[in-house]
């Protein structure tokens, strides 16, 4: 006899779904609603900066911010368009501003027009269909820390008779220190939201709010899910921990349980970011290892990237505490060089290359620090 199956609707788990409720963000979600609908109510656009840890619930709070004012109707005398902007992979406003024409159902090819030939023909896709327009452009830290004249142009809308535009800037560091003056002035204490990392208990009601979407009824429990917050824990970070479900739920189903148990959890744990550990963690030379590592540290917790000389001190301490020898600095430049064109960092140039920055936004730093922690452990043990 098979039994029945845990997961039912995968795509509820999916990173890209919004869910249709959010979990312990009821006072950060009425404020924003509140402050977007008294001030576009009255005609006058309102600018928020959104901040918070990975996974911390940014871009499901500011996806459902647009849902709900799309939805509200009218304020005063126009309805609402939300278009949601990943700038991640488009740092640049030529690129965003694309987006931003498509989203006024007007395709350019993305040669041949300058900035604000593309502003022109925005406006006139604006004109077409008169709304309040709320930006939200996500994973903006590249591209306010551009040479942004995008975010000051969309932030004085009116001054600059592009109707009512309406920003959400959306990052997990915070990015006023590197708005320019100009712009800093639409976003006052009242535009910046930091949202605290979810702790421990509010991971598990996300789970259970996410897993009644997700799995069969009676297929999991309270406990097993808080076992998965707690794995998640330290970190606050929800995305992690629906993967981690996810995970977890296949691995039931691919064994024909039928509910989610604590092995399946210990099991997907161990699974998780196969690309990382299996492929590529395998390959990796020693020095890319302690990099990686030494970069997992320095991200723990704080903003996206680090200044490359931060890293290089926090890889030498590392090195020290483990023995190792010192590494030259152009061996370290080479490794950064390599781990970049792996896949695995990202280097961001300041200027001249001993200022850049290194990135690495795609996994969770807490879990790779676990990985390589195990890896270099076992590689020391192998030497001894
Ligand atoms: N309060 C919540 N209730 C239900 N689901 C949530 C909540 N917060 C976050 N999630 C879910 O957790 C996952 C991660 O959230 P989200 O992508 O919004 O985080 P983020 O802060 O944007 O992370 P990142 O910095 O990595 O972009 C998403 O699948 C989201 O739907
Ligand atoms: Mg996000």
């Amino acid at each position: 006899m098979t039994s029945a199956r845990v997961l039912l609707h995968e795509e509820t788990l999916e990173p890209s779904f919004l869910p249709p409720r959010l979990v312990r963000r009821d006072a950060e979600l009425s404020l924003l609603l509140r402050r977007y609908r008294d001030g576009l109510g009255k005609g006058v656009p309102f600018h928020l900066l959104l901040t918070g840890g990975i996974g911390s619930g940014k871009t499901a709070l500011a996806r459902r911010l647009g849902a709900d004012l799309e939805r509200g109707g009218r304020l005063g005398d126009a309805p609402v368009r939300a278009t949601y902007i990943n700038c991640w992979r488009r740092a640049s406003d030529r690129t965003v501003m694309l987006d931003l024409l498509r989203s006024v159902d007007v395709s350019l090819p993305d040669r041949g027009y300058s900035l604000s030939e593309m502003m022109d023909v925005f406006e006139q896709g604006i004109r077409r269909a008169p709304a309040h327009r709320l930006v939200l452009l996500d994973e903006a830290s590249a591209l306010v820390r551009g040479e942004t004249k995008l975010v000051y142009l969309l932030s004085r809308s009116r001054e600059v008779e592009l109707g009512s535009i309406s920003l959400v800037l959306i990052a997990s560091e915070d990015l006023f220190r590197y708005l320019d003056p100009a712009s800093r002035s639409s976003f006052g204490v009242t535009h910046r939201l930091a949202l605290a990392p979810y702790d421990g208990d509010a991971l598990t009601e996300i789970l259970l709010a996410r897993s009644e979407l997700a799995l069969r009824r009676g297929s999991f429990d309270r406990e097993v899910l808080s076992q998965i917050a707690r794995i998640a824990g330290p970190n606050g970070d929800a995305r992690f921990a629906l993967e981690m479900l996810l995970n977890a739920a296949r691995i039931a189903d691919d064994e024909g349980a039928d509910s989610l148990g604590a092995e399946h959890v210990r099991r997907a744990k161990g699974s998780l970011l196969p690309t990382v550990t299996e492929s590529h963690l395998e390959e990796l030379s020693t020095h890319e290892l302690g990099v990686l590592l030494a970069l997992s540290r320095s991200l723990k917790g704080k903003g996206a990237s680090v200044p490359s000389q931060k890293l290089r001190a926090a890889h030498t301490a590392l090195l020290e505490e483990l023995g190792g020898a010192a590494m030259s600095r152009t061996t370290f430049w080479r490794t950064l060089k390599e781990l970049e064109r792996d896949g695995l960092v990202v280097l961001e140039a300041t200027g001249s290359g001993e200022s850049s920055r290194v990135a690495m936004d795609e996994l969770p730093a807490s879990l790779l620090a676990t990985l390589l922690e195990e890896r270099l452990s076992a590689t020391r043990a192998q030497k001894t």
